[in-house]
């Protein structure tokens, strides 16, 4: 066991996010089927599973994009069950997508510049009341978003167009985008995906840093080699439920993980 987990185990920090028996249904179909578990601040849990177990359904309602059937969300402690994404955004919630669609035209520092709008630039009343703090919230927002091309690795392509990105870059791009809203969680959907080696492991190292500096992740991935290097602890679904929880190396060991790949339970 590694110091990081042995360390995570022994903390027992109030959790950023929890799910309280979570139920999603499309129709007949139970997609998560009471699922409860806690995400400790710090730490980076992993969620696998295979195909159709309900892992993207349980990303979509911790983030709010979609509501659940029954089952309660709190993220710090506050109750977020029914509230709108763009709130869990503000609680400190950050999200990435599987597939980044940065705007293709804009170059990367002013994609993520997008990022932290809604603040006093996007209030056309304080435009004309203030407009030397909106100035202000500008300058800080560049500079901040120049640190985090930074962190990210991308300064060399700050002024470019994003259409220029590889797969990879994009998902650079997408953490320092998420970053920007100074999130206290991040949830990760697959961030391996379509990367290749050496990008990833660039990827494994940002996510690395961004951890140390306190933030906590949920990654959803199917890259074993990933998750067993990053994960303190890893969350098994299959069939809508948890199956197991424990380190990499714990759940790989579960029968019952074992039988959920092989019988390819969906
Ligand atoms: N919008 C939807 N409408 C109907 N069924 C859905 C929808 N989203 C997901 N499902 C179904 O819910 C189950 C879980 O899907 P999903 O959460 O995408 O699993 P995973 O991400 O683990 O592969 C699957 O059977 C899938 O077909
Ligand atoms: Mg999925």
């Amino acid at each position: 066991m590694s110091e990081a987990t042995k360390r995570h185990r022994e903390e027992t920090r109030a959790p950023v996010l929890a799910a309280r028996n979570v139920v999603r249904r499309f129709g007949g179909l139970v997609a998560v089927n009471d699922v409860s578990f806690d995400v400790r601040a710090g730490e980076i849990l992993g969620l696998i599973g295979p195909n159709g177990a309900g892992k993207t359904t349980m990303f979509d309602v911790l983030a709010g994009s979609i509501l659940p059937t029954s089952g309660e969300i709190f993220l710090n402690g506050a109750r977020v069950s029914g509230e709108a994404a763009h709130l869990r955004i503000g609680r400190g919630l950050g999200r990435t997508f599987q597939i980044p669609r940065p705007l293709p035209n804009l170059t990367l520092i002013e994609n993520i510049m997008l990022a932290a709008q809604g603040q006093a630039g996007e209030k056309l009343l304080a435009n004309f009341v203030t407009p030397w703090r909106v100035a202000t919230q500008e300058r800080a927002a560049r500079t901040k978003a120049l640190e985090l091309l930074e962190l990210v690795t991308l300064t060399h392509l700050a002024h470019e167009p994003a259409r220029v990105l590889s797969g990879g870059q994009r998902k650079l791009l997408e953490l320092a985008r998420v970053m920007m809203a100074d999130p206290a969680i991040i949830l990760l959907d697959e961030p391996a995906a379509g990367v290749n080696a050496s990008l990833l492991e660039v990827i494994i190292d940002r996510i690395r840093d961004i951890n140390a500096r306190g933030i906590t992740f949920l990654l959803i991935e199917h890259n074993i080699d990933m998750v067993t290097r990053l994960c303190h602890r890893v969350l098994v679904m299959a069939s809508g439920q948890l199956l197991s929880e424990g380190t990499a190396e714990e759940v790989a060991r579960d029968p019952r993980v074992i039988e959920a790949y092989l019988g390819g339970a969906a």
